[in-house]
Parts: C-alpha cells; sequence; structure tokens
C-alpha cells in the first residue's frame, strides 16, 4: 500500500471494543477507501460503536485503527481537522444559544477570524435557502431543523472524512433529496449510518453488521435487497407484521 492511499483510507486491523462489560465488536478488519461507505444494522449491531472508534470518542480495546493516516487512539482533538461527524442526536452536538454561534465555532477554533468565520457561516446559510435561521435560538427549531445545523457546522470546517449517523431521521423528504445531493458533490470521503435504505443506493460500498461482526459486504444493489429480505423475515419471526398473523393462523386448530 502506498503512503498515498493510506492518507484517504479508513483501516481497521483486528479492532475489539468493549462497553460496559458486552463485547460490542469483535476483531473487525476492514479497509474502507472507497469515496461513499453506507453502514447498516439492526438496533445494537454496533454501527455507532464502530464511527465513534474513528474520531476517539471511544477507544478500542484491541488492534489498529488509522484514519486517512492518522490514529485516532490520540484523542478527539487530534481528530477535529481530520473527522466531521454528524451525531444521531443533535441535541449531543449543538452547544450553542444562537445558529450563527454554533457555524462559527469551529471556523474560530480553526484560527479564523471572527468576521471570517461569520461570512462564511452566513454565505452557507444563504447558499442553502435559511439565511433567516442565523440569529434564530437554537432551542427553537424543529429536530430535522436542527439536524440541518449540525450538518452545516460540520460541512464549514472542511474534513477530509465525513461520518453522518442517521442523519435524515428528522428531515423531511425535500431537504433529504436536498442533503443527500449536497453529499454527493462533496470530494470527501463519507461513512454514512442509515436505515433508511434508499439513501444509500448510490453508494459504492455497503457493510452490513451484525452482532459487531460484518454479515455481508459488497455494492448496495446486492447488500440491500439482502439485508431487507433479513428484515422480513425477522419480522415474521417477530410477529410485528403480516407474516406472524399469517403463521398465526396457519398453528390455529380448526374450528377455533
Ligand atoms: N453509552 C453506552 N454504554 C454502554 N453500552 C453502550 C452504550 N451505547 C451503546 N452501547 C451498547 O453497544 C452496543 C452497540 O450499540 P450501538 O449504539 O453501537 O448500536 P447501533 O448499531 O448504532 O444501534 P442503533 O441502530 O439502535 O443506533 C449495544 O449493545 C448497546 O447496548
Ligand atoms: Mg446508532
Amino acid at each position: 500500500m502506498s503512503p498515498a492511499d493510506a492518507k484517504a483510507a479508513v483501516e481497521f486491523d483486528q479492532v475489539s471494543l468493549t462497553r460496559d462489560g458486552v463485547r460490542v465488536l469483535t476483531d473487525l478488519s476492514l479497509r474502507l477507501d472507497e469515496s461513499r461507505v453506507g453502514l447498516i444494522g439492526h438496533n445494537g449491531s454496533g454501527k455507532s460503536s464502530l464511527v465513534r472508534l474513528l474520531n476517539g470518542l471511544l477507544p478500542a480495546d484491541s488492534g489498529q485503527i488509522r484514519v486517512h493516516g492518522r490514529d485516532p487512539a490520540k484523542g478527539p482533538e487530534q481528530m477535529s481537522a481530520t473527522v466531521g461527524f454528524i451525531f444521531q442526536n443533535p441535541d449531543h452536538q449543538l452547544i450553542f444559544p444562537t445558529v450563527i454561534e454554533e457555524l462559527t465555532f469551529g471556523l474560530r477554533n480553526q484560527g479564523l477570524s471572527a468576521k471570517e468565520a461569520t461570512r462564511q457561516s452566513s454565505d452557507l446559510l444563504h447558499a442553502q435557502g435559511h439565511a433567516d435561521w442565523a440569529e434564530r435560538p437554537v432551542h427553537s427549531l424543529s429536530e430535522g431543523q436542527k439536524q440541518l445545523v449540525c450538518i452545516f457546522s460540520v460541512l464549514l470546517l472542511n474534513p477530509d472524512l465525513l461520518i453522518l449517523d442517521e442523519p435524515f431521521s428528522a428531515l423531511d423528504l425535500p431537504t433529504r433529496y436536498r442533503l443527500l445531493d449536497l453529499l454527493h458533490e462533496l470530494p470527501q470521503q463519507i461513512v454514512m449510518i442509515s436505515h433508511e435504505l434508499d439513501t444509500l443506493e448510490r453508494f459504492d460500498r455497503i457493510i452490513w453488521l451484525e452482532q459487531g461482526r460484518v454479515h455481508q459486504d459488497g455494492p448496495p444493489d446486492q447488500v440491500l435487497p439482502a439485508y431487507q429480505a433479513d428484515a422480513r423475515a425477522r419480522a415474521a419471526t417477530l410477529g410485528l407484521g403480516r407474516g406472524r398473523a399469517e403463521s398465526d393462523r396457519r398453528t390455529e386448530p380448526a374450528g377455533s
């Protein structure tokens, strides 16, 4: 592998992670060098934990991780210029009273003057059709609007790798489509977790996690239908859908 390759890739080498005494990831070895990588899996399969390893928010128990040539074990501050992270819950990310303060904070941290940080933030809001949000209190925004502010604040920092943990869950359809188009135009590598499989159709590679291990790994047209079929089969056994009702009928004694 050439150094240039290593710089654009995310690598896991036999990584294991335990949280509160429970094994979450087991001997994970992966090399992600595609531009768009989707991460899918059922609740609790380890998706959010995996991406938290990439910006140093969680330390691995064992194994090696390299993120665009950097070691996230050095901590989140060391990774902030490399990895932009959009959390599953906007309330875990938003800390300032107003939208403009939220947007300018990261830029100020990168050394920009207050004037330049405000200019870039205002330009982005304007370009996205939300110039009127600048002075709005963050707490007055809807959940989807908060999610969008989180995404804007990370985009402004122009990181090498963008990680999005279920970024669309609160967004309305037009916003979702616009944001997806925007993401696909970006030059950065993107790792995105989503339960909304249609948002991953244009991705290069999909990794399906199951109990902290890779269950399937391949192009979207192979992995997404397999995952969907598996989910339907599980729903039937869980009794959450029509499948259970049908199987109940089949097992009911005649005449009951
Ligand atoms: N803060 C925490 N402390 C301890 N264990 C945790 C914590 N967060 C998650 N876990 C555990 O780690 C495992 C993986 O959780 P994780 O949040 O990575 O799953 P996920 O695939 O992102 O699920 P979801 O689709 O529900 O977001 C689960 O068993 C969960 O109980
Ligand atoms: Mg999660």
